[in-house]
């Protein structure tokens, strides 16, 4: 089977930490391409149980794949993890064992580039984990003022330059729509120069990410969920 989607950051103490019970309900809540779902499923007797949780199409397509051997055990839901309470309640689960959060995106995501997650190739400028949703990274550099993209660039990328760097994005706009990400990547070297461009366009390209997948709202609002649904002695894993 194509394991290759992306490789599980330390999986082996992900499952270790996270697994207490082998007959307990477990819920990764960013599913990926399955990898640690996979390593938590093996660990797990057959009464065990554990629900997948991505946003990304992709993401679950390649899970279904991964877990079709563990049949049942198995769950995976499209969904936003902000959502988790109500689609456990849906399946009348109100407490779990272990709750897993390996945040960001996946190399996958990061290698496609008509995801435009990577400064890394030229793609459309999008940035979505769910490509249904309505905002994407192009909506938002055309379409919101530079005081409000520099505020995005501070905040979520900690990009020192974020207002010379609104300004340039403006100014591009002015000429042409900003489409791809080697158009965003050229206005942040007008900004910068080419000395620090790699570590500001990875500060860049985060912070898009994070604003356009609304990232911190969603967490504070799982992370909160998750401490409500955990049983006595249940575990709460984050891979930041
Ligand atoms: C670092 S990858 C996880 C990789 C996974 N642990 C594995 O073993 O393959 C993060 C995943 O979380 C998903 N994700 C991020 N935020 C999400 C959210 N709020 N709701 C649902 N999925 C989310 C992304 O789409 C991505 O597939």
């Amino acid at each position: 089977m194509d394991t290759s989607y992306h490789t599980p950051v330390l999986r082996d103490a992900v499952v270790s930490l996270l697994v207490r019970r082998d007959d307990g309900t477990y819920v990764d809540c960013t599913l990926g391409g399955g990898g640690h779902a996979e390593a938590i499923c093996e660990r797990l007797s057959q009464r065990g149980r554990l629900i997948g949780i991505d946003r990304d199409p992709d993401a679950t397509a390649a899970a279904a794949q991964r877990l079709s051997p563990f049949g049942r055990k198995a769950e995976i839901i499209r969904a936003s993890f902000s959502e988790f309470p109500v689609l456990l309640g849906g399946r009348g689960i109100e407490a779990v064992d272990g709750i897993l959060f390996d945040l960001g995106v996946s190399s996958h995501q990061l290698d496609d580039s008509n995801r435009g997650f990577s400064y890394r190739g030229s793609g459309p400028l999008d940035m979505r984990m769910d490509p249904s949703a309505e905002l994407t990274a192009g909506v938002l550099l055309n379409e919101r003022d530079a005081a409000e993209i520099a505020d995005i660039l501070f905040t979520f990328g900690e990009e020192r330059y974020s207002r010379r760097i609104a300004r340039r994005i403006v100014e591009a706009r002015q000429r042409a729509p900003l489409e791809t990400t080697a158009d965003l990547s050229a206005a942040v070297e007008r900004s910068v120069g080419k000395k620090f461009l790699r570590k500001s366009l990875s500060r860049v390209f985060q912070a898009l990410r994070i604003a356009v997948n609304d990232e911190f709202l969603e967490l504070e609002s799982a992370l909160h969920s998750a401490v409500e649904m955990l049983r006595p002695a249940g575990r709460i894993v984050v891979i930041s």
